[in-house]
C-alpha cells in the first residue's frame, strides 16, 4: 500500500498578552488568558508520510519537506533527542485523539497506528524567540491529521469552513506546545483554558517586523520560564492583571484603537520580562541591543498619541528579539526608520496571517 501523505503549513504567532505560567500538572493549560496575532510567512512546513501496514514507529528525518510554498528558503531545525521524543508522543496523541473529533464532523478515520515519518522545516531560526514550537506543533498536528482522515478533500473543506474543528485540533496541538493552539486561526486569537478562538477586530491590517538581535538558541527554555516565573514576588496578582489586560485588549481590538493596543502590549511585555528578572534565580533574555531597541521604541511610545500617527505596537517574546507591528500602509516608512536606526541588525519582515492551512 502506498504511504498516505499529509502536508501542512502553519505560521507562528506573536502574543501581546502573554501565556506565561501554566497550571501545574496540566497539559499546558495557561494560568491566564492570552491574545496573539497570527503571522504569515514566518512559518513551519510539515510533511507526514504514513504507512498504515508498517510497524508502529516514528521517524524524524531531519530533512526539509519536498513541497514548495513560495515562503522562500527554509531551515531544518537541529533537534535533540528530547525534542524528537516530545514530537513522537505528540504524533501518537494526535493519532489517538483525532478520530473522535473527525467523527463529530461526520468524517471517517483510518485505524490508529502504523509508521509515521516526519519532515519539517521553518522559514526562520528555531528557538530564537519567534515561537518555533508554536508553528511547528500546529503544522505537525495538521499534517498528521491529514494522514488520519480517510477523505483528505472532505477534511480540508471542513477545516476551512468550521471554526469549531480548527479549535478542537488546536486543543490537541496545545498539549504538545501551549502557544501552538493560537496558530490555527487568525489574525487575532484569544486563548483561555482549553479553548483558542478567533477574535473580531477593527484594526487595520498589520505588518510585522522582528529586529533579530540574536538567532542563537535561548539559554532558558520557555518550559523553564513558565515554571520559574512563579518564584517571583511579582507573580502575586499576575494572573488577575493579565486577565484584566486581555479584556482591555479585546475592547481595544473591537473598537480599532491602535494606540490603546500599543500601550497594553508595551506594559505586558515589560511585566513578563520583569517576572523573569525577579524570579528565583533571576534570568534575562535581553542583550545590549535589546535594551538599545527598547529605548529607541520608548521614545515613540512616550510621545503624545495621535490617531493619525499611531504608536508602533512593540513586544518581546521569551527571547532577545524585538517584535513591532504597524499598519501595512505605514510599513515602508517604519521599515526605513528601523533600518536606519539599526543598520547592522537583521530585520525580518512579515504581516498578519490567517492560520494553519492544508497544502494539497
Ligand atoms: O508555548 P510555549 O511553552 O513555548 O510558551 C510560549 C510563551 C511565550 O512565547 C513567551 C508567550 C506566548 O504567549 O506566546
Amino acid at each position: 500500500m502506498n504511504p498516505i501523505i499529509g502536508r501542512a503549513r502553519a505560521p507562528s504567532n506573536i502574543a501581546l498578552i502573554k501565556y506565561m505560567g501554566k497550571k501545574e500538572g496540566s497539559a499546558n493549560l495557561p494560568e491566564n488568558s492570552s491574545i496573539s496575532l497570527t503571522l504569515n510567512s514566518l512559518c513551519t512546513l510539515a510533511e507526514v508520510s504514513r504507512e498504515l501496514d508498517g510497524p508502529v514507529e516514528f521517524q524524524w528525518t531531519g530533512e526539509a519537506p519536498e513541497f514548495v510554498t513560495g515562503d522562500g528558503p527554509v531551515l531544518v531545525p537541529q533537534l535533540q533527542d528530547e525534542a524528537i521524543s516530545k514530537i513522537q508522543s505528540h504524533v501518537r496523541r494526535t493519532d489517538r485523539e483525532v478520530p473522535a473529533i473527525l467523527k463529530h464532523f461526520g468524517l471517517e478515520s483510518f485505524p490508529p497506528g502504523g509508521r509515521f515519518i516526519l519532515k519539517s522545516a521553518n522559514t526562520f531560526p528555531a528557538a530564537s524567540g519567534i515561537a518555533s514550537s508554536a508553528s511547528a506543533f500546529a503544522a505537525i498536528t495538521l499534517a498528521t491529521t491529514l494522514t488520519i482522515a480517510c477523505d483528505k478533500e472532505l477534511f480540508s473543506r471542513a477545516f476551512k469552513s468550521e471554526p469549531k474543528l480548527r479549535s478542537l485540533l488546536a486543543a490537541i496541538s496545545r498539549q504538545g506546545s501551549g502557544s501552538s493552539c493560537r496558530s490555527f486561526d487568525g489574525p487575532w486569537v484569544f486563548w483561555e483554558n482549553e479553548q483558542a478562538e478567533k477574535l473580531e477586530s477593527r484594526l487595520p491590517e498589520l505588518a510585522h517586523f522582528v529586529l533579530l538581535v540574536s538567532a542563537s538558541e535561548k539559554s532558558v527554555s520557555s518550559s523553564t520560564a513558565h515554571h520559574r516565573v512563579k518564584s517571583s514576588p511579582l507573580w502575586s496578582g499576575r494572573v488577575d492583571r493579565a486577565n484584566a489586560r486581555a479584556q482591555q485588549l479585546k475592547t481595544a481590538l473591537a473598537s480599532g484603537d491602535l494606540n490603546q493596543v500599543a500601550r497594553l502590549s508595551w506594559s505586558e511585555c515589560w511585566e513578563m520580562h520583569s517576572l523573569f528578572h525577579t524570579a528565583e534565580p533571576p534570568f534575562t533574555y535581553w542583550q545590549p541591543q535589546t535594551i538599545g531597541a527598547l529605548n529607541w521604541f520608548s521614545a515613540f511610545l512616550n510621545s503624545p498619541a495621535s490617531a493619525a500617527n499611531p504608536f508602533p505596537i512593540v513586544t518581546l517574546d521569551a527571547g532577545p528579539n524585538l517584535h513591532c507591528l504597524v499598519p501595512l500602509e505605514a510599513a515602508a516608512d517604519w521599515e526605513q526608520r528601523i533600518r536606519t536606526a539599526f543598520p547592522d541588525t537583521v530585520l525580518l519582515c512579515d504581516r498578519q496571517g490567517k492560520g494553519a492551512e492544508v497544502i494539497s
